[in-house]
């Protein structure tokens, strides 16, 4: 009897019917491996995507997500690059598929959504978004595998066990190299715990840059935060 070694990427499953979505070796989840450090915002003035976004910058985040809930995020032009080139910037909260080609029209870098949406997944592996899903559990990952995605949005990441819940959940899928994004309950005092784990890519959140700070345009704390974050990223790396 032998057993035939198996390949085992996601991608090679049969089951991959659509274009493959973050693959851990792609550039984009490459740079947003390489920050280690994602911000998550929510904006109320279209020109505040630029000035958070160099804020960021000169506190060492180079990767941030804009949030769709509110109007003035797809619009910035720090999502299509014109502003600050320098800035990795993808879009959040997809929660339907007619706006996965509303983030590509405006230029966004990659995706995320809070959950496990087949029809997300399915328009943004169409539209070649490079995509997170949000997981949570066993179910989701596998809901996101056929698709070949590689890179996940672990979410809500504190309240649903931390790094202990997503080394549980993770591991009878560790043979395929996933690759976990953290984010819900992240912050600079317990992002070194996640960072510590190996199947975590980058950890984020909205304390870097909350949408009181931004509102009130305190550039000079987010950068403070933003270089916070980044010294403990860089010591864990
Ligand atoms: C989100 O999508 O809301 C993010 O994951 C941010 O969560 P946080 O506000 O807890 O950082």
């Amino acid at each position: 009897m032998r057993i035939e070694r198996m390949d085992f990427s996601p991608c090679s499953m049969a089951l991959c019917a659509h274009g493959c979505l973050m693959k851990t070796d792609d550039p984009i989840p490459g740079r947003i491996a390489a920050s280690g450090v994602l911000a998550v915002l929510v904006i109320d003035r279209v020109e505040d995507a630029v000035a958070v976004a160099e804020a960021l910058l000169a506190g060492g985040v180079d990767a941030m997500e804009l949030t769709l809930r509110t109007e003035a995020a797809l619009p910035s032009p720090a999502v299509s690059s014109e502003q600050v080139p320098e800035m990795l910037v993808g879009i959040g909260t997809i929660i339907d598929p007619s706006q996965v080609m509303q983030v590509v029209d405006a230029g966004g870098a990659f995706g995320v959504a809070p959950g496990t949406n087949p029809g997300v997944i399915r328009a943004a592996a169409d539209a070649g978004l490079p995509f997170a899903p949000g997981i949570m559990t066993p179910s989701d990952i596998e809901r996101a595998l056929p698709f070949g995605c590689e890179i996940l949005k672990f979410f809500p990441a504190g309240s649903s066990g931390g790094l202990n819940h997503l080394r549980n959940i993770a591991a009878p899928y560790a043979h395929l190299g996933l690759k976990y994004i953290p984010l819900g309950g992240v912050t600079v005092d317990n992002m070194a715990d996640y960072l510590a784990g190996d199947m975590v890519a980058a950890v984020g959140g909205s304390w870097l840059a909350p949408r009181d700070l931004i509102a009130s345009g305190n550039w000079k704390e987010i950068t403070a935060r933003a270089k916070a974050a980044r010294a403990v990223a860089d010591q864990c790396r």
